[in-house]
């Protein structure tokens, strides 16, 4: 039986290849709805942006919704610097027949989750966790149908990268983050110690490239556009292809290491607000509450996503 997951995400080039692959394997993954916040680009651009992909899907009756415009407490940051105004630059922007949805994300996330079964449902975050804290905080039984939460954020080795200390997703909302890693439901986090070994160099866009379908052709040309300002600042060939890791480990976890222990986050420091503590070699006696990815079989993983966006092509998907 399909896995049930509700994706929150804020496309975002790599939250929109996640999409894609999350979509490209119905059998697998029961997608009961796309909800969107604020993070890489304003809510706006962030809901529409996930209703185009979406659209190229050729997935017009995914429920998508918008969420949270701006974090907990925190003011708001965007990332246009690395994602381009639009946030999914890359490919030409169009306005999409994916609805959106009227119902606030939050608002589904709490509904959906009341209905159903316990622990059936997987909620997959890929951007700030603004929208699943709120909803967590909004009425606590919800954790009740939660399965499991895998998330993109955070960073043990590789520091941060959008403050020295910080992950982008943790930073934009620390306290949503807290809220989240300490929800009492199992947490597995694709931090940036994961995501950085799976570099989307020219030889594997080359790959998606000549899949030759529109999902492809898309995930190529976005591609193409996001790893500018990676390589240029990590002198890496390509950009780490963070969010797809989470969908990655729902449909092959085997690509992946993760050892169990505790994330803690940092939300008073402004120095090193949304900071992860992650006590990898369990110094503490800190309660162990997440399983921190840090090895990934890069080249299983673009095998993975390439065979998965082929499945556009059979009509499969
Ligand atoms: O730090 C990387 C994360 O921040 C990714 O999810 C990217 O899409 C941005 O949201
Ligand atoms: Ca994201």
């Amino acid at each position: 039986m399909a896995r049930r997951i509700i994706i929150d995400c804020d496309p975002g080039q790599d939250d929109a290849v996640a999409l894609f692959l999350a979509l490209s394997s119905p059998d697998e993954l029961d997608v009961l709805g796309i909800t969107t916040v604020a993070g890489n680009v304003p809510l706006e651009l962030t809901e529409r942006n996930a209703r185009m992909m979406c659209d190229i899907a050729g997935k017009k009756s995914t429920r998508v919704f918008a969420g949270c415009e701006r974090p907990m407490l925190r003011e708001p940051i965007t990332a246009e610097y690395i994602h381009g105004n639009t946030g999914i630059d890359g490919i030409d922007v169009f306005d999409p027949e994916t609805p959106l949805e009227e119902q606030h994300a939050v608002d589904f996330i709490v509904e959906t989750l009341r209905a159903a079964d316990a622990e059936s449902v997987t909620l997959v975050p890929t951007g700030p966790l603004t929208n699943v804290a709120t909803a967590i905080e909004r009425d606590r039984d919800i954790l009740n149908s939660v399965k499991e939460i895998v998330l993109m954020g955070g960073a043990m080795r590789e520091g941060g990268n959008r403050s020295p200390s910080a992950e982008f997703n943790i930073l934009v909302d620390p306290h949503a983050a807290d809220i989240v890693f300490n929800c009492g439901r199992p947490v597995t986090a694709m931090g940036l110690d994961v995501t950085h070994q799976v570099l989307s160099t020219r030889e594997r866009v080359g790959r998606i490239r000549q899949v030759g379908n529109p999902v492809a052709e898309a995930t190529a040309g976005m591609l193409s556009f996001f790893h500018r300002y990676d390589t240029k600042k990590y002198g890496s060939e390509g950009a780490p292809l963070h969010d797809p890791c989470t969908v990655a480990y729902l449909l092959q976890p085997d690509l992946f290491e993760t050892k169990f222990c505790n994330i803690s986050v940092e939300t008073g420091s402004e120095l090193t607000a949304g900071h992860t503590a992650v006590d990898f070699w369990h110094v503490t006696d800190r309660p162990h509450n997440a399983h921190w990815a840090y090895e990934v079989d890069a080249d299983g993983f673009y095998e993975l996503l390439t065979e998965r966006l082929g499945k556009f092509s059979e009509g499969v998907a």
